[in-house]
């Protein structure tokens, strides 16, 4: 056994989508620093390039950061199509990218919530995983390897505490919920499906994370953890780098949970 090389995701080619938001950043960060070629793959493309620039001239590798949409099939093929052209395969792919409503339609009730809201999350979170594992799981399946890691949260497990938003605007929407939680089942049913192909499916579902919330809300999310705070914004990276590694080789259709304890008690 060695360990150092159970983790090793150095020369590893990783789709990274919503590489540019507060997470995939640092996953972005986490990844490149263990020496992976990474495609920084996002709606807003600015942001990605920034980021792979930057990566690139402080990491010495590969980055091909791409402007992606989720929701349209031929932007999906175009990112596949851009992957092997540079890098010949691809070893993994992070499903991260989401959408939640802005903090007005967040405040409406169940009763109000336009479908128009509905099927804008519906049509990032959920349809946008689907298209992303099926186009990218064809050249996985061709490959004979490949590891999908997709991205939920601890809303897809329990009902938000509608007690701790109050006025925040911060509200976790009913679509939101619906399809953290329906990813759950879609990852263990690809994992089944693909079960002799050699690829795995595995999702990994977050808790809150601080990112600059009014100190009332921060303080009423911590009393529901364990730990008494919310996550910082770097403390996923070593869980997706398990995920993503040989050194998670006997997992798939598994849910990892990670949230302070917050769905523990
Ligand atoms: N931040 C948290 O507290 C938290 C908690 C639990 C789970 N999560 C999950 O972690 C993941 C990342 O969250 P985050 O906080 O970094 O979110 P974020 O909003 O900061 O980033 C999301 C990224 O996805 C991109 N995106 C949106 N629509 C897209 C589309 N149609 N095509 C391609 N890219 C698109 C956005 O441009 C953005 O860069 C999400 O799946 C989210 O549900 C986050």
């Amino acid at each position: 056994m060695n360990v150092k090389k159970l983790f090793d995701v150095s020369n590893k080619v990783i789709i990274l989508t919503g590489a540019g938001g507060l997470l995939g950043t640092q996953y972005a960060e986490g990844l490149c620093q263990a020496g992976a070629n990474i495609v920084l793959a996002d709606l807003d493309f600015v942001r990605c390039k920034k980021q792979a620039d930057r990566l690139r001239t402080k990491y010495n590798i590969d980055i091909l950061p791409i402007k992606l949409d989720v929701t349209d099939k031929e932007s999906i093929t175009n990112l596949v199509k851009e992957t092997i052209k540079r890098f010949s395969r691809i070893d993994v792919l992070i499903n991260n990218a989401a959408f939640q409503e802005g903090q007005k339609e967040r405040k409406v009730e169940f009763e109000e919530f336009t479908l128009e809201s509905w099927n804008s999350v519906i049509s990032v979170n959920m349809t946008g995983v689907f298209l992303c594992c099926q186009e990218v799981g064809k050249i996985m399946k061709k490959q004979k390897h490949g590891i999908i890691l997709n991205i939920g949260s601890i809303y897809g497990l329990v009902a938000a505490d509608q007690r701790i938003y109050g006025k925040s605007g911060l509200n976790s929407s009913i679509a939101y919920a619906s399809t953290k939680a329906s990813l759950i089942n879609f990852t263990r049913y690809l994992a089944s499906h693909w079960r002799n192909t050699g690829i795995r499916v595995n999702i990994l579902s977050l808790g809150g994370v601080e990112n600059n919330q009014n100190h009332e809300f921060i303080k009423r999310y911590s009393d529901k953890t364990m730990l008494g705070r919310m996550a910082k914004k770097e403390e996923y990276v070593g869980a997706v780098l398990f995920l993503t590694s040989d050194a998670s080789s006997y997992m798939t259709g598994a849910n990892v949970i990670i949230d302070g304890g917050w769905t523990a008690w």
